[in-house]
């Protein structure tokens, strides 16, 4: 049997940079994609077959989910930032409580959801693997300049719900890897009304991330699962 991934928010700069490297290293990958907005042009081409979702969505996670059957990887690349009325805060005096809890919605429940309603499918395969995409802003050891209210804490949240998964499913569903997965600063809609101050080095295409983070979900062991691991496979603390 090949690998068959699920990515659930292809359709963004990460998830479809995702796709494409999972596709060019592993020929016979069969990929299940989410979007939310706009439906890309390649269903059932090359192996990928799309379906719109709403992540936040429990009973639409359940019924795309049982529509896979098995599943060896999911990756989550769904999150938010900004919108095209809510920035991140600088201060308090920003602070929005519907667009905190918009950031709750979008960047941590998705997680839970999926972990809830993919234990059947990844337990049916021999190498299962739960990732979702963080950010190292959400590390609250490394919270040096504060800000950002609603991302920051919306991560923090999302990386305490994978560390909670990887201890339930040492138990119950112990073959399988947990990650949390700090992506570096990559160039996508996403990030550009940020990207001024960040050194050309150090500002990733799509695809150079998608690398990284396929390298490391490809090596992880059983014995990483919960870990917050970044693009270059440091351990970030939480
Ligand atoms: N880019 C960076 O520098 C950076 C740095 C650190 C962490 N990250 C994290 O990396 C992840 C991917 O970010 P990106 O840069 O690829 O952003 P992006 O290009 O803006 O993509 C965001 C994705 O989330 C999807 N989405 C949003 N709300 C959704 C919902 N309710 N249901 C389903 N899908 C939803 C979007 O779907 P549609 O497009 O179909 O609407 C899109 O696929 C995010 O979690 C982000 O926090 C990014």
């Amino acid at each position: 049997m090949g690998l068959k991934v699920a990515i659930v928010g292809g359709s963004g700069g990460i998830g479809r940079a995702l796709i494409d490297e999972l596709m060019a290293r592993y020929p016979n990958v069969e990929i299940a994609a989410t979007y939310l907005s706009t439906a890309p042009n390649d269903d059932g081409v090359d192996g990928i077959m799309w379906a719109p979702l709403d992540v936040t969505n429990e009973s639409a996670v359940a019924e795309w989910m049982q529509s896979l059957g098995s599943v060896d990887w999911l990756i989550n690349a769904v999150g938010v930032l900004h919108s095209d009325v809510h920035k991140p805060e600088k201060s308090l005096t920003q602070f929005n409580p519907d667009w905190f809890m918009q950031s709750m919605n979008i960047n941590c429940l998705p997680t839970l959801l999926l972990a809830k309603h993919a234990q059947a499918a990844l337990k049916q395969s021999d190498n299962p693997v739960f990732a979702t995409v963080s950010a190292r802003v959400g590390s609250i050891t490394d919270n040096q300049l504060g800000g950002w209210h609603s991302y920051r804490a919306s991560k923090a949240a999302l990386n305490m719900a994978l560390k909670c998964i990887a201890i339930e499913w040492e138990r119950t569903l112990n073959k399988a890897r947990v990650l949390s997965l700090h992506p570096g600063t990559t160039d996508t809609l996403l990030s550009k009304p940020f990207q001024q101050r960040v050194p050309e080095s150090q500002l990733f295409s799509a695809s150079k991330t998608a690398q990284f983070l396929i390298e490391h979900i490809a090596d992880a062991h059983a014995h990483e699962s919960g870990r917050f691991i970044a693009w270059d496979g440091q351990t970030i603390p939480w």
